[in-house]
């Protein structure tokens, strides 16, 4: 079985993953900064960079010793170069670049997004997918910077639906954690507080939820969460956090379930992806479950590793196109956005 090495370094996170042509993960690890960018409140670009230099290359001879696997053994090569951090994107392209010409490969780069939208399709020891890429799909991708539906007609075929017309709905929960001082990032904090509370203590706004179309706003929740904080002392907060978090978590779920339950009536697609580093919500994969079980849909969500940024979902991304004879020339570099040919628009329909 081929084997390809792939690389994720468009944010904060390092991964390295080696992966199959059929998209199986032969081991995936990754190393997280979270601890150098907790006290800024945010990710620091500059610091995100200067660590995947330091972690990356040590990161790639661990993943492949462990595998047992050679630079020569490898088929190919893929790494993010578009859309994130640009410096960060730089030191995982040069990276692959150099190993590649090092070690006389081809190599790919793809979209961070593309590998969100395949990640459900990886498969492991341990997981398999509900469905398989061969039926077309409708997409769900919600992260710390997108929160978008995306009708897939095949891998590469990708149309936008909506998105998000301010925040994304990661970037909302990260600022409500922050607010309720949970830390950074604050996703999987305000999911765990939730657990214990209950989601119709306070009221929050489910942004566009009556509009006839299929976008996204989580900027208002963010003003109400200000608004409803700002008279409670600290006390206060720390002790109805259960009960904030779960009315909060909730506002977002419904908003978001509400858009998706809207594109399934208007696209009538039976096959359904919910992915990104928001489908590790705990609150959101239980409703979506029964959601698509209510429409006789079949959901497809990668298990919680695949879920945030990966290196194996940017492995599959690359290896389909690597496997049709795609491959980057020694000019391609990164980018900070996607490119315009990535995604079509409602509009070319
Ligand atoms: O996909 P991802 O790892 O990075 C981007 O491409 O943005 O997503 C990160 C986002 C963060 O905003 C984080 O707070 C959120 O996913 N997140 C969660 C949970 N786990 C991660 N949000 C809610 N509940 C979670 N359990
Ligand atoms: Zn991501």
């Amino acid at each position: 079985m081929k084997k390809y090495l792939a690389i994720e370094t468009s944010c904060d996170d390092t991964s390295v993953a080696v992966v199959d042509s059929r998209g199986r993960v032969l081991l995936c690890r990754s190393q997280a900064q979270d601890e150098s960018h907790a006290r800024f409140g945010g990710i620091v670009p500059e610091i995100a960079s200067r660590n995947h230099s330091h972690f990356l290359l040590p990161l790639i001879e661990r993943v492949l010793g462990e595998v047992g696997c050679q630079g020569s053994d490898l088929e190919g090569l893929v790494v993010t170069n578009r859309p994130g951090l640009i410096g960060s994107l730089i030191v995982g392209v040069v990276t692959a670049k150099s190993l590649a010409l090092a070690w006389n490969k081809n190599w790919i780069g793809v979209n961070h997004l593309e590998g969100h939208l395949l990640a459900p399709f990886l498969s492991d020891d341990d997981y398999s997918p509900a469905f398989d890429y061969h039926s077309p799909y409708l997409a769900l991708t919600v992260s710390g910077g997108h929160s978008s539906l995306y009708e897939v007609d095949s891998p590469g075929d990708y149309r936008v639906l909506g998105v998000t017309l301010d925040d994304a709905a990661g970037e909302a929960f990260d600022k409500f954690a922050k607010m309720l001082g949970l830390g950074f990032p604050g996703g999987v904090a305000v999911d765990r507080e939730a657990q214990n509370g209950d989601p119709k203590k306070y009221h929050f706004p489910r942004g566009l939820i009556h509009e006839p179309n299929l976008n996204f706003s989580f900027s208002g929740l963010k003003s109400a969460a200000h608004r409803l904080l700002t008279p409670m002392s600290e006390e206060q907060i720390r002790s109805e956090r259960p009960d904030l978090c779960a009315s909060f978590q909730q506002a977002v779920v419904d908003a978001l379930l509400a858009k998706l339950d809207l594109a399934q009536k208007q696209t009538g697609h039976r096959h359904i992806v919910l992915t990104g580093g928001v489908s590790a919500n705990s609150w959101l994969r239980a409703q979506a479950e029964d959601w698509a079980k209510s429409r006789g849909c079949l959901l497809a969500v990668p298990p919680l590793r695949y879920c945030t940024d990966n290196a194996a979902m940017i492995g599959l991304a690359g290896v389909l196109r690597l496997e049709k004879g795609e491959t980057s020339g020694w000019d391609v570099g990164p980018s900070p956005a996607s490119w315009p040919q990535d995604f079509k628009t409602a509009e070319e329909l």
